[in-house]
């Protein structure tokens, strides 16, 4: 059943029987739909499919497909694109999985520390210029307010199947993933957290140097 029709009869039943068993339909089928998505970007190796995106297009995609996620969450989102961004060299549909599974990441920290609606619930994301290694790139970074990953944790975050959710929540492939990807676009995913503050994940993608028209306008497939 689609999660689309699931919803529609959460929302058209009374009975709180049939209520439960939906929601936990729609629960599961949301984690089934992640762990898909996550397995197909496995089976796909495609650095010759990397071309010429507009970041901020490449965001903008992303928060199309979240953003209502993020609003049910009470999560104040905040998007700050430098101006004048270059184009960016990538898989349009990678990174907008990247994307999606560290906002998932920084929406379920959020919901843990802050059950309810608070101002310091934010999601930040900016892209901007930076320098790694002599070359100028574009950097994107998701920046949450959540708990902090531990000093324990974080030599481990990037291997497949670590998860610290409940048994049946997570499958622990979204940052391993997601790290396996930007790595194919040139630079390691750099993730920084810091008790009290909360985590940021930094991507930094190659600059495309020949002026093409950037794709990024299409919808996500
Ligand atoms: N923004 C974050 N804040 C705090 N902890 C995080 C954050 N992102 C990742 N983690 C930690 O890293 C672990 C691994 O993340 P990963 O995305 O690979 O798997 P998961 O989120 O547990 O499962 P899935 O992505 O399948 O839902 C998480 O279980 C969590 O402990
Ligand atoms: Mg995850």
């Amino acid at each position: 059943m689609k999660p689309g029709v699931v919803h529609l009869q959460i929302e058209s039943t009374r009975d709180p029987f049939f209520h439960d068993i939906l929601a936990r339909v729609l629960k599961e089928a949301g984690r089934v739909e992640s762990i898909v998505r996550n397995l197909l970007a496995f089976a796909r190796d495609t650095p010759n499919q990397h071309h010429p995106l507009d970041p901020a297009k490449v965001i903008e995609e992303t928060l199309s497909l979240c953003q209502t996620q993020l609003v049910t969450s009470g999560i104040h989102l905040q998007v700050d694109t430098a101006p004048d961004l270059p184009c960016i060299r990538g898989n349009r549909q990678q990174l907008i999985q990247v994307l999606l599974n560290l906002i998932s990441n920084a929406r379920n920290t959020l919901n843990e520390k802050y059950p309810e609606t608070d101002p310091a619930k934010i999601l930040h994301i900016t892209t901007s210029r930076c320098r790694h290694e002599g070359r100028d790139m574009v950097c994107l970074s998701v920046e949450d307010r959540g708990s902090d990953i531990p000093q324990h944790h974080l030599a481990h975050v990037k291997e497949p199947f670590f998860t610290t959710k409940p048994e049946g929540k997570g499958t622990g492939l979204g940052l391993s993933i997601s790290h396996d990807i930007i790595k194919q676009h040139g630079v390691a995913l750099e993730i920084t957290s810091v008790p009290g503050e909360g985590t940021r994940i930094d991507i930094r993608l190659p600059i495309e140097e020949e002026r093409t028209e950037p794709q990024g306008n299409g919808t996500a497939r």
